[in-house]
């Protein structure tokens, strides 16, 4: 069993927009894999949810491609959250990814976020559920967001 919510956004702003919309949906703790082909809008989401939170501002949110790890602090139903915003396009073993402590990210407290998390079956067993990003036009996508039972 699952429960699926869907969005359509016409515009990188709507898509932020919709990051902090989607947060009502989000009790701490989430660990979630953010799935979509390169420059689907995964990252301009993760902007819209730091906002929601009141962790960052959008323009605060960059992509960790190189750093693999962004954390931030904000709040969720007025109680501390922290977001962790990981981006594995660059991990290529199970081994480098044991290097990054995920298991350590995962508290009482945490929302995660995995860009690329699809590409490990560890990642994708311990998830909670995704966020998948469609491009289905040029500036047009369809998001949906499924949490598993
Ligand atoms: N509706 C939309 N939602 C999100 N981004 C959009 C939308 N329309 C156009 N864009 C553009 O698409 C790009 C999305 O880039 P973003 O870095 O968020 O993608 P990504 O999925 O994180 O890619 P990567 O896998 O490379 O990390 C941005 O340049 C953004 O302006
Ligand atoms: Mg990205």
């Amino acid at each position: 069993m699952s429960a699926s919510f869907q969005f359509t956004t016409a515009s990188a702003e709507e898509t932020i927009a919709c990051g902090r919309e989607m947060i009502r949906l989000l009790a701490a703790p989430k660990f979630l894999v953010l799935r979509g082909d390169l420059g689907a809008g995964k990252t301009t989401l993760v902007k819209g949810i730091a906002e929601g939170l009141n962790a960052a501002d959008a323009e605060e949110v960059t992509s960790p491609t190189f750093t693999l790890i962004h954390e931030y602090e904000g709040l969720l139903d007025e109680k501390p959250v922290k977001l962790y915003h990981l981006d594995l396009y660059r991990i290529d073993s199970d081994r480098q990814l044991a290097t990054l402590g995920i298991d350590d990210l995962a508290g009482p407290e945490s929302l995660v976020l995995v860009e690329w998390g699809e590409k490990f079956a560890s990642i994708l067993d311990r998830s909670d559920g995704e966020i998948l990003i469609e491009a289905t036009g040029e500036d047009a996508r369809a998001i949906t967001l499924t949490l598993k039972a």
